[in-house]
């Protein structure tokens, strides 16, 4: 009885009003759990899908080690496209801060900007000197201008005419916007998050953007996005299953109550496989790196 007493008392319910009331304010790009969890997974601050060399890799002979290589190689593919490195570069939803850290050792002036307070409290702490920026870039308030501004899987985030308002304000004539991010080839998908491809080239051309390098990096993703799939499917889905079959045997009718919690849970899983499965990513998304140039 004491276990299920809480339902039964009146001042539990308007408590847990309160507790929902409070935590319903809940920002996602302030404290996004998604990336919290994949900062957990990897070691070297990196949150990028990264960039296999072999493209025909194995998921399975893939380790946490090589997913870690590879994505200090898709920094490295990005750090390559800065020319200039006399004016600072803006790292736009620099995460955990590990692209800046590569930049900062090349002796490039980075500043970083994210509008989650973990990350910048992370960064700050480690490099004391970084200038950051600790909100969303639509509402970036400077008066600096940049040489390079980098969107490495950020631009997603983003409403695309808000992206493209404020870097009119910011970036150095001849200055270069590096973007690298997937996008979606159609509405149809059942994961929509990314940018339409297409909306993405007629605002370039709407703003006066020249696309100065272009490639599909696609294959050269998969492999992590395969190796994420592997995982979900081989633990995370039975451990799952573990669980909800440990509640009916132990508790059937916190089971029986809960029947619609499992079933929401069940539909983001589902709609967060979209975007890890290799063959729906293919169908519905390339991964794309882009270097701009102002007209
Ligand atoms: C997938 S992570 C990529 C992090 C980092 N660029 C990297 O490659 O490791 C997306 C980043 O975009 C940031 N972000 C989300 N909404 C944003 C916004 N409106 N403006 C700028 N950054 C944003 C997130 O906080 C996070 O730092």
């Amino acid at each position: 009885m004491s276990k299920i007493g809480p339902f039964f008392n009146p001042i539990q319910w308007i408590k847990a009003y309160k507790f929902q009331k409070n935590n319903a304010k809940f920002d996602k790009s302030t404290y996004d759990l998604e990336l919290y969890l994949y900062s957990k997974i990897l070691n070297n601050n990196m949150l990028h899908w990264g960039y296999f060399q072999n493209t025909n890799i194995e998921p399975d002979t893939i380790s946490l080690k090589m997913v870690e290589e590879a994505q200090i190689k898709y920094a490295e593919n990005i750090i390559d496209q800065i020319s200039d490195k006399k004016n600072a570069v803006l790292d736009v939803g620099c995460g955990m801060g590990g692209l800046a850290e590569l930049m900062l050792k090349k002796k490039l002036k980075v500043e970083v900007l994210t509008p989650n307070r973990n990350q910048i409290d992370y960064i700050t702490s480690k490099f004391k000197d970084i200038s950051s920026h600790n909100c969303k870039f639509e509402n970036l308030e400077s008066d600096s201008k940049y040489g390079t501004v980098i969107n490495s899987e950020s631009l997603q985030y983003i409403k695309l005419d808000d992206a493209f308002k404020k870097l009119e304000t910011i970036i150095l004539p001849n200055g270069k916007w590096i973007v690298v991010d997937y996008f979606r080839l159609n509405d149809n998908g059942i994961n929509k998050s990314a940018h339409l491809l297409d909306s993405f080239k007629s605002k370039l051309e709407e703003y006066g953007w020249n696309i100065t390098y272009e490639r599909d990096i696609t294959a050269n993703v998969l492999p992590t996005i395969a190796f994420a799939n592997l995982y979900y499917n081989r633990f995370l889905i039975p451990i799952k299953h573990y669980a909800y079959e440990k509640l009916r045997y132990k508790k059937a009718w916190l089971f029986y109550l809960t029947e619609k919690l499992r079933v929401s849970i069940d539909k983001k899983i589902v709609k967060e496989n979209a975007s890890i499965d290799p063959e729906q990513f293919v169908n519905e998304k390339k991964y794309m790196f882009f270097v701009l140039e102002k007209n």
